[in-house]
């Protein structure tokens, strides 16, 4: 564990290349889009909001989100930490600051979604508090929900 500040800053014109630069490990790669590809969606998502997640100064990772049906609910769409940053407790803290803004802005539920896999993600957000649902997306994901 790391003692690096982590912070959630808004991507900027002078940090866009560098977060978009981020990636994961080649066999996470199926787990997220790249951040270049979500920022690109969140144009046309206008309730979807993107941060990047500093260590310092520097952007290791990347986090977007939308509000869900009638506001009480927020939905985790992308999160990922640079292959080079993993398993320093960014990933933790950089969820426990956004679960603190959600519950600021007046959410009471989080969930996310993941893809089924070797080396996925699901053990991590069951050690950040997240619950499955047994339900899964249109798309095959499987639920996963939090009480913020
Ligand atoms: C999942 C991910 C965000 C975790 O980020 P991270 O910064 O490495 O996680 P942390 O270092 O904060 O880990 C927190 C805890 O979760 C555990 N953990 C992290 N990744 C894990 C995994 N894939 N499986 C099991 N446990 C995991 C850590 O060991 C740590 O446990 P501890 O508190 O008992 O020591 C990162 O591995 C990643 O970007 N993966 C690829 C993209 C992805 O799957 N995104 C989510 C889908 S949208």
């Amino acid at each position: 564990m790391s003692d690096t500040i982590v912070t959630l800053r808004d991507v900027t014109a002078d940090t866009v290349v560098a977060v978009c630069d981020l990636e994961t490990n080649e066999d996470q790669k199926h787990f997220v889009a790249p951040n270049a590809l979500s920022i690109a969606q969140a144009h046309f998502s206008p309730i979807a909001r993107f941060q990047a997640v500093f260590a310092g100064e520097t952007p290791v990772g990347f986090l977007m989100w939308r509000p869900q049906d009638d506001g009480s609910v927020c939905y985790l769409w992308r999160f990922m930490i640079d292959r080079h940053h993993q398993n320093r407790g960014y990933g933790r803290a950089a969820l426990t600051l956004l679960f603190a803004s959600a519950r600021s802005d007046g959410f009471k539920r989080m969930l996310t979604s993941y893809v089924v896999g070797d080396a996925g993600p699901h053990a991590f957000y069951i050690k950040l508090g997240f619950r499955d649902t047994g339900e899964s997306r249109p798309n095959g994901e499987r639920l996963m929900d939090l009480a913020l």
